[in-house]
């Protein structure tokens, strides 16, 4: 029964289309299609920590709890439904969604989303199949579009699974293609886990693009070669890519794993710091209806976010290494800067640094702003001195002083 009235909300949904061709959607151009994403999005997904256990009841109280936590107001947007959504195509090659899991429809959930005031992301598959088995829309790429316009999706992700002899640039092309034609913007994030180095083709194509396979709740992934790369080899592997990303095309880490479990605290801080260095998407992928304060404070740092969301829309980069310790630095609009001092090690670092040794800064007078504890701790002519803990992270904001101090006067 409740299959029955899962595709005839399906089947409602798209009658007027059908009868009326003067509702025929009005394509969108290019110039519209890469004007989305101008700084990297921000949301919630399924996959991290619910894989295929999820519902319209699920995504509708997380969208609850998106505004009840105060991360909306940190700039949190889109929920997305990963994988399992869906579970067969009807006779005319309609995707249907599980309706013992979504009783109402996608519709539905998506209205509800919006009357949050949030957006609503969806997932597909290049593939006949998804990476869970479930029906890819190879073949149906135009008619998934349609389905997703009408039906309120915002965001696409477009996974890589069963996709045979396909070629990845015309399996992405098609796709955004369909999505132009369906005439709603929808921002389109690119899944083939950098297998075919999408940071050389796919800007224009879509508006990020995932770098590595799957991220894992853990920080390393050392010899292990099951549950998903480590947040430290996720880094490494994002190193040498920050030429790539700008405004409306970003590099793609994965999504965050951050109040998993996996990670010690000093962990989630720095997990969470370097995809904000490396203007990565900041899709949040824990249980947002039940986390503890801490994991709450890490994702809604509006200063960290700042830094993420900074409008020049340029991606961190390693400036000095010394050894297993490293300082990172993406430059800001403003002439600012963020200076973030990652120790990798398994010691603590006793940090007392020269600022002025960071080629990038070119000599110049700022003022040094802890990005965690939400203080100033001094400017650039004196060494900067803390205590980094194992895994850990110093983030700082550079203003330069000059500037400052003539906004005072
Ligand atoms: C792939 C993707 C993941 C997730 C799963 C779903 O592994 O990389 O992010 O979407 O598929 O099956």
């Amino acid at each position: 029964m409740k299959r029955i009235l899962c595709m005839l909300a399906i089947a409602a949904l798209m009658q007027p289309a059908f009868s009326q061709t003067s509702q025929k959607a009005t394509p969108l151009t290019q110039e519209q299609f890469m004007s989305l994403a101008k700084t990297p999005p921000m949301g919630w997904n399924s996959w991290n920590r619910f894989n295929c256990n999820v519902s319209e009841k699920l995504l509708m109280e997380t969208a609850d709890a998106m505004v009840s936590s105060g991360m909306k107001d940190a700039g949190y947007e889109y929920i997305i439904v990963d994988d399992c959504w869906q579970v067969d195509r009807d006779a005319d090659g309609w995707i249907v969604c599980d309706p013992e899991r979504f009783p109402h429809g996608i519709k539905y959930v998506a209205d509800y989303i919006h009357s949050k005031g949030l957006k609503f992301g969806i997932y597909s598959c290049v593939g006949e199949k998804t990476c869970a088995g479930r029906p890819g829309s190879q073949g149906h790429e135009f008619q998934d579009a349609l389905f997703y316009a009408r039906s309120g999706v915002d965001y696409l992700k477009y996974d890589f699974c069963y996709k045979n002899q396909a070629n990845s640039w015309n399996a992405y092309h098609t796709m955004r293609e369909a999505i132009k034609t369906a005439g709603r913007p929808i921002v389109f994030s690119i899944c083939e886990w950098g297998t075919t180095k999408p940071w050389e083709w796919a800007e224009g194509m879509g508006h990020l693009w995932r770098t590595t396979y799957d991220i894992g709740d853990r920080w390393d992934r050392g010899e292990s070669k099951e549950g998903g790369l480590g947040v430290i080899n996720i880094i490494d592997a994002n190193r040498d890519l920050y030429p790539f990303a700008g405004p409306g095309h970003w590099n793609d880490p994965d999504m965050l794993e951050v109040g998993n479990g996996g990670l010690t605290p000093a962990e989630n801080v720095s997990h969470f710091s370097m995809w904000c260095m490396l203007a990565a998407p900041l899709i949040s992928g824990n249980d947002l209806r039940s986390m503890p304060q801490e994991t709450l404070a890490i994702l809604t740092n509006k200063e960290a976010i700042a830094v993420d969301q900074d409008p020049l829309g340029v991606q961190a980069h390693v400036s000095v290494e010394m050894g297993d310790k490293q300082v990172w630095v993406k430059k800001l609009s403003n002439d600012e800067w963020a200076v973030c001092f990652f120790n990798r090690s398994e010691k603590e670092w006793g940090l007392n640094y020269n600022m002025m040794d960071i080629p990038e800064l070119d000599g110049g007078l700022y003022d040094v702003r802890d990005l965690w504890e939400h203080k100033n701790i001094g400017k650039t002519d004196r060494n900067v001195v803390a205590t980094i803990p194992s895994h850990g992270v110093l983030m700082t904001r550079l203003t330069p002083t000059a500037v400052k101090s003539k906004g005072r006067r």
